[in-house]
């Protein structure tokens, strides 16, 4: 099974932003754990602070991945064409938030790419990721 994880804007600065609302652990950390957890999985990150990398990688993952685990942080609330690429592909998209967004300011509650995911995992940490993984278990 291969699943691909991406993550957007900021978030290559897990461990030291704002960690009162996103913690203090640093993605590399939490990957090598999941990785651990789940060794018969190929898992592959990708991370970029620009949308058109993540569309890019997108398209990349998005015909032989068996799953995708998408965090596109700001973008989610402003990217049509983000939206637009989950619905061009075949592979299976989960929305992924570290933090609860329903419960912050109004402009995260819209997300462009809510409706073309199988689902959305929200406001449950790192975590969020083991378990939208599990899914696709
Ligand atoms: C985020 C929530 C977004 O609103 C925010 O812009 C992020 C991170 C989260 O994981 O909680 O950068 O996607």
């Amino acid at each position: 099974m291969k699943i691909a994880i991406i993550n957007g804007p900021n978030l290559n600065l897990l461990g030291t932003r704002e960690p009162g609302i996103y913690g203090r652990q640093t993605f590399e950390d939490f990957l090598k754990d999941l990785k651990g957890k789940f060794p018969d999985i190929q898992i592959d990150y990708f991370q970029s602070n620009v949308e058109g990398e993540l569309l890019n990688e997108l398209q990349r993952a998005g015909f032989s991945y068996d799953g995708i685990l998408l965090n596109a942080a700001a973008y989610t609330h402003t990217s049509v064409a983000l939206g637009d690429a989950i619905a061009a592909i075949s592979t299976p998209v989960i929305e992924v938030h570290i933090s609860n967004v329903a419960a912050r300011e109004e402009f995260r509650k819209l997300s462009y790419i809510s409706a073309k995911c199988v689902g959305t995992v929200t406001g449950l940490g790192l975590k969020g990721y083991e378990l939208a993984l599990r899914y696709f278990l």
